[in-house]
């Protein structure tokens, strides 16, 4: 059986403060056993106040949006994955589709990062999804498969590590999400490309979706034989809304 898994990706909002009074109403509100694995994704500032919190009850996880490719050094501006595992960081997305488009995040950067995070014991969720045009032409699986071939190069002590995010871009702050029929063939697609590698590891790797995944589609989405739970956006960075989307997944 694999776990639900619902995560929090914050993006570039929420102040300090702002921050800790979400993450203090989402724990007044939340059942330590409701089966479901709850990750929350803020910016690196809020990292180490809210694991602090964190650290005192474990109802969620703590994860950063992004990592660097480098593991040290002379890199102004950088974090590493060392230094998210040390804030106490167990997960880290990678391969966004805002990092590979707005900040120019090729496969090959992609590449170094997933290794760096999985050798410093963090849990990677890698994201892929193809572009509206892509679906449009019908070059959406084609594209999907070749952004998997970093998560196919790694080994299964590495692939255990592993979450996979489908988040079509087009899906992505639009209010138009995938369908559930539309994310479920996709879901299905990469059980299946994982399973040229591994059988046992397909069945075996939790696959999220994101974009739009909301409180009113969060069920149905979830219900789909290989969606183990979402990566939220938006819907997230509101209390109310984001405790029923965990519900939706228990
Ligand atoms: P929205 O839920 O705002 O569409 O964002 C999804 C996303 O990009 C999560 O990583």
């Amino acid at each position: 059986m694999r776990p639900k898994i619902v995560a929090a990706n914050w993006k570039l909002n929420k102040t300090l403060n702002e921050g800790l009074d979400l993450v203090q109403f989402l724990l007044s509100k939340t059942n330590e056993h409701d089966n479901v694995i709850k990750i929350l994704c803020p910016t690196f500032p809020l990292l180490y106040p809210i694991h602090q919190i964190l650290d005192k009850n474990k109802k969620f996880y703590l994860g950063a949006q992004n990592c660097s490719a480098f593991e040290r050094g002379a890199y102004t501006g950088e974090v590493s994955a060392a230094i998210l595992k040390s804030v106490g960081c167990d997960y880290v997305i990678i391969g966004h589709s805002e990092r590979r488009k707005i900040f120019n995040e090729t496969e090959d950067i992609l590449k170094e990062k997933l290794h760096i995070a999985l050798k410093e014991n963090l849990k990677v969720i890698y994201c892929v999804g193809e572009e509206l045009n892509q679906r449009q032409e019908k070059l959406h699986f084609n594209v999907v498969k070749n952004q998997l071939e970093n998560i196919l190069s790694l080994n299964e002590d590495q692939l255990i590590n592993v979450i996979i995010a489908y988040e079509p871009v087009w899906a992505i702050g639009t209010g138009i999400n995938a369908t559930p029929k539309q994310a479920q063939e996709m879901h299905q697609f990469i059980r299946e490309t994982i399973a040229t590698k591994s059988t046992e590891m397909a069945n075996n790797i939790p696959i999220l979706y994101g974009g739009s995944c909301n409180a009113s589609n969060a069920s149905q989405l979830f219900a789909q034989k290989d969606i183990d739970g979402g990566l939220i956006g938006s819907a997230s960075l509101k209390g109310d809304e984001f405790i029923q989307i965990i519900y939706a997944a228990s």
